[in-house]
């Protein structure tokens, strides 16, 4: 069972302006895998925000894992890459190069994506653009190799191993 927390990015929707249909999504997702949401919430594109919930939620130690969504673009707004690059320990860069190759079949979009993934302690921590539909494939890239990189942070397999 793997736990995880949503942490949608969008000051609309902080403000209560905007639906998290993106959050909502992951939501979705996860409830069709063997991971439950422990953990969800909006915050503003505001880097300090963000990051200090990332560090906390991380920290708290209770987490594999946390799934952001929104604030990955160009928009001068737009800064969760810096503030998860201030909260991870190592990047894991595979992750969201897998995403944007897949993603950049269906849209050239894509490539305004910043996102980026990586470790803080035990928790993985990855970003995806803000729309579901986004959300939607980029989940579809990465939810296969989730719980091997899961029991690897856990300590439970190591890197070759192909437990989970
Ligand atoms: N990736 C996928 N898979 N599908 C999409 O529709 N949209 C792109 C891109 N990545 C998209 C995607 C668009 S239009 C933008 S602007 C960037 O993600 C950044 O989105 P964000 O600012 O909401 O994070």
């Amino acid at each position: 069972m793997l736990h995880i927390g949503v942490l949608t990015i969008s000051d609309k929707g902080s403000r209560g302006e905007r639906e998290d249909r993106s959050g909502q999504a992951i939501q979705e997702v996860v409830a069709t895998l063997p991971a439950q949401v422990a953990r969800y919430t909006i915050v503003p594109d505001e880097k300090d925000e963000i990051y200090r919930m990332l560090v906390a939620w991380a920290d708290a130690g209770d987490l594999d894992i946390i799934l952001t969504t929104g604030g990955t673009g160009l928009s001068p707004r737009d800064v969760t890459p810096e503030a998860t690059l201030s909260a991870i320990e190592k990047q894991v860069p595979g992750i969201a190069e897998a995403m944007r190759r897949e993603s950049l079949l269906k849209t050239p979009f894509a490539m305004l994506s910043r996102a980026v993934a990586g470790v803080r302690g035990r928790t993985l921590i990855v970003n995806m653009p803000g729309s579901p539909a986004a959300v939607r494939e980029c989940l579809e890239v990465i939810v296969p190799v989730l719980p091997h990189a899961v029991a690897t942070l856990r300590g439970e397999v190591g890197d070759h191993g192909r437990a989970g």
